[in-house]
């Protein structure tokens, strides 16, 4: 599909770039890759109606993202962006495997930002129960810095806190000081915010870490990454153009819009129902 209206000797792919996510976190995700990649057409779709991922097993969380990426795919996108850190935690490799198309997802662009930043190699992990369970942040930090030492923490209400608009109750407080505790007595020097929701909660937790801890954003390395795919494959869309975006959801799509616009910060239009039962009639590999 490369081609039209490309200038003499250069290649432009006008194809939209497929983004999805349990719910709205993935919208801090779409938000970085506004800012950074203009040009680009984008398509979301966020899995609201079957929000959250994070308590759920791995069979089940690989089922959603097949049915998901199949569905996006579909619609022609010419990269696939795993915007939610459970379903790449549980499938990427998969996808990456049984589909043909170019699929990138979270945790690496995380690992390799934190590995490059770390001064003391003491890293800590704050992610939904799926995400950390699956062990996918401590393999790939190490494979990067096999000497780091790794501290996960599951936060198990926090992402479902942040969905619900709760970014700043006194609730909302304990439960950042207390997920952050045991990485702070740890003595880590860096911290992965391994969930698409949590940058909405950014200023809470750098004031209870501290400035000298950094804390290394899911949306900002995506973004990054999302950049350097298309720069090296040969696939953006023309510098010059404006780009427009759309948005997916299998949830309510008034609620999608009124949480969603918190963590996208831009204007909000374009979105469509996917029924449930529409994506459960896509055939498992
Ligand atoms: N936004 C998802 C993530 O990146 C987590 C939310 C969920 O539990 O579904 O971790």
């Amino acid at each position: 599909m490369a081609g039209a209206g490309a200038a003499e000797g250069a290649s432009v792919d006008q194809r939209p770039i497929g983004m999805f996510d349990s719910g709205v976190g993935g919208l801090t995700v779409l938000h970085e890759c506004l800012v950074s990649h203009p040009n680009e057409d984008f398509i979301y779709l966020g899995d609201t109606g079957r929000f959250p991922y994070g308590p759920r097993r791995v069979e089940e969380i690989s089922s959603f993202a097949w049915q998901i990426a199949s569905h996006l795919l579909s619609l022609d996108v010419k990269l696939l962006v795993v915007a939610c850190n459970p379903a790449t935690a549980a499938a990427l490799p998969w996808l990456q495997e049984q589909l043909e198309a170019s699929i990138i997802g979270a945790v690496h662009p995380e690992a390799e930002a934190a590995v490059q930043t770390t001064r003391n190699r003491r890293i800590g992990i704050l992610a939904t129960e799926a995400t950390v369970a699956s062990g996918s942040y401590a393999r790939a930090l190490l494979n990067l810095d096999a000497g780091l030492e790794i501290f996960p923490q599951a936060c198990p209400q926090l992402a479902s806190m942040i969905q619900s608009g709760d970014v700043s109750s006194p609730e909302m407080v304990e439960a950042v000081k207390s997920y952050a505790a045991p990485l702070k007595e740890a003595g880590v020097d860096t911290v992965i915010l391994g969930c698409t929701h949590y940058p909405l909660v950014t200023p809470m937790l750098q004031r209870v870490f501290g400035r000298e801890v950094t804390l290394v954003n899911s949306a900002r390395e995506i973004a990054r990454e999302v950049g350097e795919v298309l720069e090296r494959k040969g696939i953006g869309n023309d510098p010059a153009r404006e780009g427009n975006y759309s948005f997916l959801c299998t949830g309510q799509a008034e609620s999608f819009v009124e949480v969603g616009a918190r963590f996208l910060q831009m204007p909000f239009e374009n979105v469509k129902t996917v029924e449930i039962s529409e994506l459960e009639k896509i055939v498992v590999a």
